[in-house]
């Protein structure tokens, strides 16, 4: 179940930081973020690997913001069985990872934490749009979840971070929304205020 990916071992004490990049990013695109997040937390990056016009996604879609559900579905699955491999490779402990994804690499994590409840400790995610179709609403009972958002985000629509919010409020997830004056672009704000509420959780 070989696929492109970065793994840095960290402080076995500290969260596995488990990084999936926007559309058109790659394994290296998050890494000086996780790095201002937590230095001493390991980390998993994986490449997309849908190519769309020459962009590295991690799930194929028919539009823009219209998602190819099947495929959602398949390559959630393919995350979930490729965490299990590289823990199993590396040595780590299944229950360390921390996930975070930006954009499109938070649409997947999104429909990961609705799919495999047990699999991640806790979850950054930065302009989600949806987690796709949700068959059953999990108990992510008191999992930390962050959900960064911009106010001015041409790609992802208010209504559909609201809507997400309110999925996984559902859950009993312990979810932070956090709002931002900018558009889809991660800003250095943003980015400080999820470090912050990380903290606030894992140390
Ligand atoms: C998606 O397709 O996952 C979202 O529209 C975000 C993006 O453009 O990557």
């Amino acid at each position: 179940m070989e696929r492109i990916h970065i793994y840095k071992q960290g402080n076995p004490f500290r969260p596995l930081i488990l990084l999936l990049h926007g559309t058109g990013g790659d394994e290296k695109s998050l890494l000086d973020m996780a790095a201002r997040i937590d230095k001493d937390a390991g980390i998993l990056s994986l490449r997309g690997e849908v190519n769309e016009d020459g962009l590295n996604r991690h799930f194929k879609r028919l539009s823009l913001g219209v998602f190819d559900e099947v495929d959602l579905h398949k390559r959630t699955s393919d995350l979930e069985q490729f965490l299990d491999f590289a823990a199993n490779k590396y040595g780590f402990p299944r229950h360390q990872i921390v996930g975070l994804g930006y954009s499109n690499g938070a649409n997947l994590l999104a429909s990961h934490l609705f799919k495999y409840p047990k699999s991640v400790q806790g979850a950054i995610l930065l302009h989600p749009l949806s987690a796709g179709t949700i068959d059953k609403i999990p108990d992510l009972f008191g999992l930390p979840i962050f959900i960064g958002v911009g106010e001015e985000d041409p790609i992802c629509p208010q209504e559909m971070t609201q809507k997400l919010f309110l999925q996984l409020h559902k859950t009993g997830a312990n979810v932070t929304l956090s709002w931002h004056q900018f558009g889809h672009n991660l800003s250095t704000e943003e980015i400080q205020k999820a470090s912050t509420w990380y903290q606030s959780f894992f140390k």
